[in-house]
């Protein structure tokens, strides 16, 4: 008897242009376009392992070994129809493939790192999902095929079905098949770019990406000028700056472009606190060390970007990775490096982490 058994691993993709709101939710298609460096495969990841048998009555799915409902016509419920639908178009052009798309599907995922800690374990879990049943039914599916898939999960999750520096192009269409993720360059073009993790907290974050999106587009004014006036220019100079390898201005937007995202968190009604103070201290640190840099006729050293939670990444080239570790523990003296499964890591090559 055969068995049908597939596992793929997706890292955790970190935004430089943030995505933020819906145009619509239940397709998950995005007001904004965004772009993010996907990490290092070895580190912050999602492995999943797929099964289809005969013999399952069932979809079920366990992450960290705890078994989550798929609910009908949920996210999850969704990526596994929309991957079903995919194979069945295989076993219709090839009458003597196994008709897998029939079985039922036992789906295991794991994370290294603490789900929904504000470390985007939404998206590599669900690009792990998507890819691993990809992987299952031998789907002849690109990546930005399969991201159209993964976005239904999680929005950010399609970016982590590319490694490197990834777009997401929000697209026109009603039904969402021109939204998806793109590759701008590959790790490889750029590979001196490293993330420096600072795990400000690990608890579960208080207001969850899904719900203060949407309330922030019900409620920001704000957000209607960011998504008119502001992004489509950031994108554009964001793509070219990774393509020369600028990262003076791939800082500079970066940093722009987390600071309007968290104006318009603030902007929501009620408002939306994501940093705390020691994430504030840590944008101090990288401002005043930027700032010494350019008075000695230097140019920005480092890079800070948060997401829906405190904690900090820092984007950096690799020669100054070791003297922002030597401030981070100097200006927070209770950091200390990450243990394992953390383990010391970065978006390319070795990097470092801390917990501040
Ligand atoms: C701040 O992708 O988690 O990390 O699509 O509702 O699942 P849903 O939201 P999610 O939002 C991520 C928001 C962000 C910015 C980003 O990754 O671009």
């Amino acid at each position: 008897m055969s068995v049908y058994q597939a596992t793929a691993s997706a890292p955790v993709n970190i935004a430089c242009i943030k995505y933020w709101g819906k145009r619509d939710t239940k397709l998950i298609l995005p007001t904004n376009s965004s772009l993010s460096v996907t990490l290092d495969q070895d580190h912050l990841r999602s492995t999943t392992t797929s099964r289809a048998d005969p013999s399952f009555e069932k979809d079920r799915l366990w992450l960290n070994g705890q078994e989550e409902e798929i609910k009908e016509g949920g996210r999850l419920a969704t990526c596994i129809k929309e991957v079903k639908r995919l194979r069945r178009e295989v076993e219709e052009k090839n009458p003597n493939e196994p008709k897998l798309s029939t079985y039922a599907v036992h789906i295991a995922s794991k994370n290294n790192f603490p789900t929904a800690a504000g470390l985007a374990s939404s998206a590599s879990g669900f690009a792990a999902l998507v890819s691993s049943l990809a992987a299952l039914y031998a789907l002849p599916a690109s990546p930005s095929q399969l991201s159209l898939i993964a976005r239904q999960g999680s929005g950010s999750a399609c970016r982590s079905l590319f490694g490197g520096y990834v777009a997401w192009e929000m697209g026109s269409s009603p039904d969402g098949s021109d939204s998806l993720a793109i590759e701008v360059a590959p790790q490889s073009h750029w590979p001196d770019i490293h993330a420096l993790i600072c795990v400000v907290s690990d608890d579960k974050k208080g207001t969850s990406s899904t719900s203060g999106m949407q309330r922030t587009v019900e409620t920001s004014t704000l957000l209607q000028h960011r998504i008119k006036h502001v992004v489509p220019e950031r994108m554009k100079a964001i793509k070219e700056a990774i393509l020369v390898r600028d990262f003076d201005s791939f800082a500079r937007i970066t940093m722009q472009d987390s600071n309007q995202f968290h104006a318009v968190a603030l902007d929501t009604d009620p408002p939306i606190f994501y940093m705390n103070d020691v994430s504030r201290s840590i944008i101090a640190l990288i401002v005043e060390y930027n700032r010494v840099s350019i008075e000695n006729g230097g140019k920005i050293k480092a890079a800070y970007t948060y997401d829906a939670g405190p904690n900090a990444v820092i984007y950096a080239p690799k020669e100054n990775l070791k003297e922002i570790i030597s401030l981070i523990v100097k200006y927070f003296p209770q950091a200390e490096p990450f243990k394992d499964p953390f383990g010391l890591f970065g978006a390319q090559g070795v990097g470092s982490g801390a917990v501040v």
